[in-house]
């Protein structure tokens, strides 16, 4: 039996009622691949009830008249927001990094170092912590690459994250600064303000910010040297995310890279231009789109 919504002082206890659930629920995957399963109906409920109050509605069906509503496309876009999972922080899954500085480096800065062109798109971006520690990787074994022709594309559906990555400045504890003794370099304290950490000019000019769905058509031209997209897809479908694969392959140049999270795997079609060559870790084998 669908429960009756309720309007309460305590977000917390909104309920919602089983087709207002549906209803989000297929709202938010049409739009964002997201899959928001029953059990994160309590994690949904508390993050829209204050939508809610904003908006002076009673329940969770007046939010589903909006979504339908002349207002929906706003709308949608508010609730996008309230329904991501942003958790990120710099050089998480520290492997990437190493294989980066190790493996993928020399032979991109070579190239950069003759003029040649380097790009790197760190799709999921989230507050940019990700994009960030990438440069910083780059700018340690090619001080340099600030002025080559290097840029790193870092892009998300949450605007609000957006803006964090492009002030660029982070609130870093003693903990982060032991476990990587690399931030110490390429960040600088804001005077007057505990724990908070500005990223240094070189690697901020480094990367370029813009909101982008991918779901939607991807504006880009030119390909990329490596993707970075790390526990984005893990929200996702199997269907969603084996539609996704190709898309990467197709904007990989031969012999890039493409990076995911660690609870994540390549499946389908992309499998066979897509080898894995480490944990989570894959290289494009050889060109030729594939759908
Ligand atoms: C958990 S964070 C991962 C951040 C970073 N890549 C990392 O591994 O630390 C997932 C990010 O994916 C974004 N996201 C979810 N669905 C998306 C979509 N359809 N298009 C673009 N970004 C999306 C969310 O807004 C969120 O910031």
């Amino acid at each position: 039996m669908p429960q009756t919504a309720v309007r309460t002082s305590s977000p917390s206890r909104q309920t919602i009622g089983d087709a207002a659930f549906e209803t989000i629920a297929r709202c938010l995957q049409e739009e964002t691949g997201i899959v928001l399963s029953e059990a994160k109906k309590g994690l949904a409920v508390s993050r829209l009830s204050r939508r809610l109050r904003v908006l002076g509605l009673s329940d969770f069906d007046a939010y589903c008249d909006i979504l339908s509503g002349p207002s929906a496309v706003p709308e949608i876009q508010e609730m996008i927001l309230l329904l991501t999972t942003n958790v990120t922080r710099f050089f998480r899954e520290p492997h990437h990094f190493e294989s980066l500085r190790s493996r993928i480096l020399p032979g991109l800065i070579a190239k950069a170092k003759v003029g040649g062109r380097v790009r790197i798109w760190s799709a999921g971006c989230s507050s940019g912590e990700e994009a960030y520690s990438i440069a910083m990787t780059m700018l340690e074994v090619f001080p340099e690459a600030a002025s080559s022709n290097i840029r790193i594309l870092a892009t998300d559906i949450d605007r609000n994250v957006i803006r964090i990555g492009q002030k660029a400045r982070y609130k870093l504890s003693e903990e982060d600064f032991s476990e990587h003794a690399i931030l110490s370099k390429y960040t600088t304290k804001v005077e007057g303000a505990d724990h908070q950490f500005d990223v240094v000019a070189s690697a901020k000019s480094m990367v370029q910010f813009g909101q982008l769905n991918l779901m939607d058509p991807w504006p880009m031209q030119g390909k990329f040297d490596i993707v970075f997209c790390r526990n984005v897809v893990i929200y996702f479908s199997t269907e969603t995310q084996q539609r996704l694969w190709p898309r990467f392959a197709n904007i990989i140049v031969d012999g890039g890279h493409l990076m995911i999270g660690h609870s994540e795997r390549v499946t389908g079609p992309a499998t066979e231009i897509l080898r894995s060559t480490g944990v989570t870790h894959y290289e494009l084998k050889s060109r030729g789109a594939i759908q």
